[in-house]
């Protein structure tokens, strides 16, 4: 009885344990696996194995989990992380952290500053563009994901109900594009011509994400990086939004949705969703209290160069992080982070034409 019952509860604390990160704790999920992609929004510890200056490896950043530091650029949970939950999965590990993977619940890929062309954040050091991001996914398929199914049709049928999500291009901008010092796109391009151009490597990525078996895939927009405290602070005297910068973000986003849209239209049994992240942080950005936050301007942790960096390794954050948008000069909090996968996983008007909830059923 007594061995038992200490065998019942060993098993609950694996089952536990095993969907640490998972609101069912005692469902399955409703998806096979979640693969991530992109830039530091949704890097959960790449970079942690990178040379490069863009790194979250100490605190402030990760001050929400019980381990601390994670190399995620923020105080706890992405959207990635949220989205994993909602979907009942492990949150997706850091691809570099796993030599031959056998895990079978998604990897994470993303890479703090990089972005969709491969010279974007090089300047930082080294970090993951989209193309070695893609290089990588279609190692783990051949190499690692292949072996674990009977034949090629089992491999693509979980493929094909694995989700997909991606956040990128914020970096083609702060960290190429409004960078004239450093980079001469801006000279080369006007705005709608760089979008394009963006565009384009987009596309072609994409295409090759769907020759390799994934059918579900969610993009989030680019965020409003004028309303970021480190362009707010510098470029608008008030320390409001620079609306010229979020006008460059929306000129990306305009084409993003006729891209997405193209792709699901070109590429028999795709779903390219697109998550309208842009609006949604505006929104909560301009009118914080709407969403039960406090402050939209101010980053919680304390930063270099008076608010409009990154944090400051072991300096004190602000004294309630739940009530900021911003956690540092670039990046959301938490509970900015549960505003917007809430919004996608439940609303087809945030993540669209189908939310994450309808797009595992389809
Ligand atoms: C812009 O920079 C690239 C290298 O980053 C260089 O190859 C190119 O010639 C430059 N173009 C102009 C117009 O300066
Ligand atoms: C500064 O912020 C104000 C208030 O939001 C806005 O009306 C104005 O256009 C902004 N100025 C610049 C240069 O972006
Ligand atoms: C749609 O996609 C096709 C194939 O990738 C491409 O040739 C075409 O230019 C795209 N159209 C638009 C409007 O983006
Ligand atoms: C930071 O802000 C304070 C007060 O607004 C100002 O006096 C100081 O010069 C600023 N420091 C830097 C490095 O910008
Ligand atoms: C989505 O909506 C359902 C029903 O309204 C609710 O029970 C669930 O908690 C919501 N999920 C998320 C992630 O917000």
């Amino acid at each position: 009885m007594g061995i038992k019952l200490s065998i019942s509860l060993l098993i609950f604390l694996f089952l536990s344990f095993a969907n640490f990160g998972s609101v069912l704790i005692d469902g399955s999920p409703i998806a096979p696996a979640l693969y991530v992609f992109g830039d530091s929004l949704f890097d959960s510890g790449n970079n942690n194995f990178l040379p490069t200056l863009a790194k979250a490896d100490f605190l402030p950043y990760g001050v929400n989990f019980a381990k601390g530091v994670t190399g995620r650029f923020t105080n706890g949970k992405t959207v990635a992380d949220f989205i994993a939950e909602f979907l009942g999965l492990p949150y997706a590990p850091p691809c570099l952290s796993i030599h031959k993977s056998t895990i079978l619940t998604g990897l994470n890929y993303a890479s703090g500053s990089c972005g969709i062309l491969p010279e974007t954040g090089s300047r930082l050091g080294k970090c993951l563009n989209l193309k070695e991001q893609m290089d990588l996914f279609e190692k783990t398929v051949r190499s690692d994901l292949s072996g674990h199914f009977k034949n090629p049709n089992d491999l693509a049928e979980y493929l094909s109900k694995s989700i997909f999500i991606v956040s990128v291009g914020n970096n083609d901008f702060l960290n190429n594009y409004l960078q004239p010092k450093l980079y001469n796109t801006s000279k080369r391009y006007p705005p709608p011509q760089f979008a394009q151009l963006l565009m384009g490597d987009l596309s072609h990525h994409f295409e090759r994400l769907y020759n390799l078996g994934a059918r579900k895939i969610v993009m989030f927009e680019i965020g409003p990086l004028g309303c970021t405290p480190s362009i707010a602070k510098t470029q608008n005297h008030s320390g409001n939004c620079a609306e010229g910068t979020n006008k460059l973000a929306s000129i990306f986003n305009d084409k993003l949705r006729a891209t997405l849209a193209n792709l699901t239209f070109t590429f028999q049994g795709s779903l390219f969703v697109l998550g309208r992240a842009n609006g949604i942080g505006y929104d909560a950005i301009t009118s914080p209290l709407k969403y039960g936050l406090e402050d939209g301007s101010n980053p919680c942790c304390t930063t270099w160069n008076n608010g409009t960096s990154a944090c400051i390794p072991w300096a004190k954050p602000c004294f309630q992080p739940n009530s900021h948008f911003f956690w540092d000069a670039f990046h959301l909090t938490e509970s900015a982070s549960s505003v917007i996968a809430t919004g996608c996983f439940n609303d087809t008007t945030v993540c669209t034409p189908l939310n994450i909830k309808k797009l595992v059923q389809v």
